[in-house]
């Protein structure tokens, strides 16, 4: 009989663990390059999907070196598909920077970890487990449900972050940090699900105090969320020849850098109302009202402006917001605009 969760937990995995091209078996140590690129693998993408990518990228360059003397277009198209493209070149630039500055091997320990391109927290604590056997747990979303459930924590998420890690790291155990950190991500993948975890199977069932108490679905306790705040706007539809006023938004802040439609009047003109549209934004919703008007005379061109044929604005890259609200401009011209008589000068 295990004498505690962790090695109910170790016992566990050492049967029935996923079977993962980067895992070593027999209890070897698994090589670091993959695990290092696994992980970054891992990062927002599910072990479906990253099992093929996985096999083509070692098979092509097998070792860190290898990969290190790619082509950066090479690596690019092999990670075509796997997304969050910022990943790898980011890889690519840690393979060079172990290859020229740490003799191609990979530095052991979670700082040092840290300190090499695409590697966060996250990753440089599974490395560190995995790779070298150091006392360290990479604590996500599903360990994080794990623990809230096997010591019942009451403080709601994300409050109860740091005491969750504290809790965390007095299980890891010594030898095993690698098995022990994999093992609770095969639990909160397969057993210790959000919805109908299948307790029957659970080898921490004992420990556990969510279940002792008879609702492991209660865990972890949520903050709730805080209201999203509503706000209002306006947007602009200027029409010329066939062209509509699209303006290039700065660099920092809501949509930056991107192109939309004009949020500060840019004519004094009488302006037709087309409607509103509706859009949620991470931390708050929006409702933007749709102004309209065609003008004859020939605009002069500011900075940041653009006139992009109405016919063609599939193409111009607009955000979600713009495009709706592109969208009521667009039925607005089909009902039949009216040119805007001029209310005092012309673009303002
Ligand atoms: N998710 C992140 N790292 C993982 C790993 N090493 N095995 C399975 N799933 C993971």
């Amino acid at each position: 009989m295990p004498v505690d969760a962790s090695e109910a937990l170790l016992c566990w995995y050492a049967v029935d663990k996923r079977r993962l091209p980067w895992r070593a078996e027999g209890g070897a140590r698994p090589d670091p390059y993959r695990v290092w690129l696994s992980e970054i693998m891992l990062q927002q993408t599910t072990v479906a999907t990253v099992r093929p990518y996985f096999e083509r990228f070692t098979t092509r360059w097998p070792t860190v070196a290898a990969l290190a003397a790619a082509e950066e277009g090479e690596v690019m198209a092999a990670w075509a598909g796997l997304g969050y493209y910022a990943r790898a070149r980011n890889l690519l630039a840690c393979a060079r920077l172990v290859a020229a500055e740490h003799g191609g091997r990979f530095p052991d320990d979670e700082a040092s970890l840290r300190s090499l391109p695409g590697i966060g927290v996250y990753s440089a604590a599974a490395i560190a487990a995995i790779a070298f056997g150091r006392r360290a747990v990479p604590v996500d979303g599903n360990v994080e449900r794990v623990l809230s459930r096997l010591y019942a924590v009451k403080e709601p998420l994300p409050a109860a972050r740091s005491k969750i890690r504290a809790l965390a790291d007095a299980m890891i155990p010594d030898p095993g940090a690698g098995d022990f950190a994999q093992a609770m991500m095969d639990l909160g993948s397969a057993i210790c699900t959000p919805r109908s975890p299948d307790c029957g199977r659970c080898p921490l069932r004992a420990w556990c105090a969510a279940f002792a108490e008879g609702d492991p679905e209660g865990y972890p306790i949520k903050a709730p969320k805080a209201a999203r705040p509503h706000r209002t706007g306006t947007a602009y539809w200027l029409e010329h020849d066939g062209k509509v006023l699209l303006v290039r938004r700065p660099a920092r802040g809501l949509l930056g850098g991107m192109l939309g439609l004009p949020e500060i009047e840019p004519a004094a003109i009488a302006w037709q109302e087309a409607g509103a549209v509706d859009h949620v934004f991470t931390h708050f919703a929006l409702t933007m009202r749709l102004l309209c008007a065609e003008i004859e005379g020939q605009p002069e061109g500011r900075h940041g402006e653009t006139w992009s044929p109405v016919d063609r604005l599939g193409d111009a890259g607009l955000p979600t917001l713009f495009a709706k609200l592109a969208a009521r401009g667009l039925a607005w011209r089909e009902k039949g605009k009216a040119p805007a008589p001029v209310r005092q000068g012309t673009i303002a």
